[in-house]
């Protein structure tokens, strides 16, 4: 039995029913609820900011996982922390003083997450890796729901794997972009150890059903 976490991305949920959605999440097999943030700037979308993450956390009772796609993220790690997100990714091509980032993160008492672009060599991270929580795999290009997942993701999980495990740190591997029932067993397989997925999840017939299904395959 593994234990990988779901992590369904409210990107995907219904804007005009997030109460719903958000409950939905509470109420199903998840592990976290994924909250995408963008600025407009470091990716060409703008999702949502302060005031909508304020009212997910009013209504959601497991961890909240932010990924930042902005620029300069320093400026909001207090505000997030202050907001309830429990995992804070920032992005790697994003920070230029990405320790003082990471430690910042940290003092706030909130898991420091890196997300890598799929241009993103995982060597970059090698004298990075024991500082970090989590480091969030692209397996798309951020900015939208609903994209193609890059296939060379997979050898950059297992190139990452290998560098965790090289290195002896015990940072956790997320997947994001593209996840879906036909990817989840191999993005195990490489080392994946959380599965964001959100149109795969929201846009299906009976999401809480999804999710216990990419559930149950990630975890047998
Ligand atoms: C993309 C976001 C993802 C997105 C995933 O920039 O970071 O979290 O919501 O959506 P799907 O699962 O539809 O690819
Ligand atoms: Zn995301």
């Amino acid at each position: 039995m593994n234990n990988i976490k779901i992590a369904p991305s409210l990107l995907a949920a219904d804007f005009g029913n997030l109460q719903r959605d958000v409950e939905l999440v509470n109420s199903s097999q998840a592990d976290w609820h994924h909250i995408d943030v963008m600025d407009g700037v470091f990716v060409p979308n703008i999702s949502f900011g302060m005031p909508v993450i304020k009212s997910i956390a009013a209504h959601a009772s497991k961890p909240l996982d932010v990924h930042l796609m902005i620029i300069d993220p320093d400026r909001y790690i207090k505000t997030f922390a202050s907001l309830g997100a429990n995992v804070l990714t920032v992005h790697y091509e994003a920070c230029t003083h990405l320790n003082r980032t990471i430690q910042a993160i940290k003092a706030e008492g909130m898991m420091a997450g890196v997300a890598l672009n799929p241009h993103t060599s995982i060597s970059l991270l090698e004298d990075s890796i024991s500082d970090i929580d989590l480091v969030c795999i692209m397996s798309v290009n951020p900015g939208y729901g609903g994209q193609k997942f890059i296939k060379n993701t997979f050898s950059k999980v297992r190139a990452l794997k290998a560098l965790i495990v090289d290195k002896k740190a015990s940072t956790l591997i997320e997947i994001d972009g593209g996840v879906n029932a036909d990817n989840t067993k191999a993005l195990v397989e490489a080392g994946a150890d959380v599965l964001v997925a959100g149109s795969f999840v929201f846009n299906a017939q009976d999401p809480t059903a999804t999710i216990s299904n990419i559930s149950k395959l990630a975890n047998t």
